[in-house]
């Protein structure tokens, strides 16, 4: 799709850095927006700014990767200012959210599972995705936690913080985490098939943060034996701990095979 413009919210960080990276690659115009980074310089809680950037760049495609994980401000009412932006324009709109939006009361969650959040943030992406579900040809692609292996990968710092001793990694807290590139791959394929609704794109295996933690070390060439574990159960009380995406009708309708970690 040459000439196909794709502006994203967040490309200052893990995920939206690679998104962009990633529809450039693939011949699209690619415009960055990010508080501090990137070519527009913009805050998702100032609403007519958000509407402005929109309207000056004139997307094909809006993705909003942008979230502070203790920030209503940011995470609600930031996602509603850029399905706002989107609504009554001819623009394709993704709201990226999280397995944060579940309790972990289920074994697992499909795309038609309705959110009970159990945290702020979970709320806060729960009312993001009711936002974006107001704009037509919206998509809301839930994920997991989302690792790279590169220096800027935030679980490159998780591993060498619970090496240094600043972090125990959780042995009762399960996720299905998926590689950043996988997940760039699946966000970009939705846009270009103009698939709508809730996609769920989480890794094909459920692991606890002290197993990720153990595979990055190898990865990394550190020490897994020397990471130090803990249970989330007794650290935060009441905080989801097993929630597995199912994200099997996603990969099949997309054609994807999300790498295992
Ligand atoms: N990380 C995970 O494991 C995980 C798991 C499940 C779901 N998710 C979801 O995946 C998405 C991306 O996560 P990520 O880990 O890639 O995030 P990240 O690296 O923390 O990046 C977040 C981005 O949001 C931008 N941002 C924050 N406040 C902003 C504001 N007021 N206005 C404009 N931009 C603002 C930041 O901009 P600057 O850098 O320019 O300041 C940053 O570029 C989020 O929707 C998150 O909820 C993440």
């Amino acid at each position: 799709m040459s000439g196909f413009t794709i502006l994203v919210f967040g490309a200052g960080g893990h995920l939206g850095s690679a998104l962009t990276r990633r529809a450039a690659a693939l011949g699209w115009k690619a415009v960055s927006a990010s508080r501090n980074h990137g070519e527009v310089r913009v805050d998702i809680t100032d609403r007519s700014a958000v509407a402005d950037t929109v309207a000056r760049v004139r997307p094909d495609a809006v993705v909003n990767a942008a979230y502070v994980q203790s920030s209503w401000k940011v995470t609600a009412d930031g996602a509603a200012h850029v399905a706002l932006a989107c609504l009554g324009t001819d623009t394709r709109f993704v709201q990226i959210s999280s397995d944060a939006v579940f309790s972990g009361r289920e074994p697992s969650y499909a795309e038609e599972a309705e959110p009970d959040p159990v945290t702020p943030y979970g709320a806060a992406k729960a009312a993001a995705e009711t936002a974006a579900r107001l704009v037509p040809r919206s998509t809301v692609v839930r994920t997991s936690w989302i690792v790279g292996y590169d220096t800027e990968s935030p679980y490159r710092r998780l591993v060498d913080d619970a090496l240094a001793g600043r972090k125990a990694l959780f042995t009762d807290d399960f996720r299905c985490p998926i590689h950043v590139d996988d997940l760039s791959e699946g966000v970009l394929s939705a846009v270009d098939r103009e698939v709508e609704g809730t996609l769920h794109l989480g890794g094909p295996d459920a692991l606890s943060r002290h197993e990720l933690g153990r595979r990055l070390a190898v990865r990394f060439g550190k020490d897994p034996d020397a990471l130090p574990t803990g249970l989330k159960a007794e650290a935060i009380p009441g905080s989801p701990l097993d929630v597995r995406l199912d994200s099997r009708r996603t990969t099949d309708l997309l054609g994807l095979s999300p790498r295992s970690l």
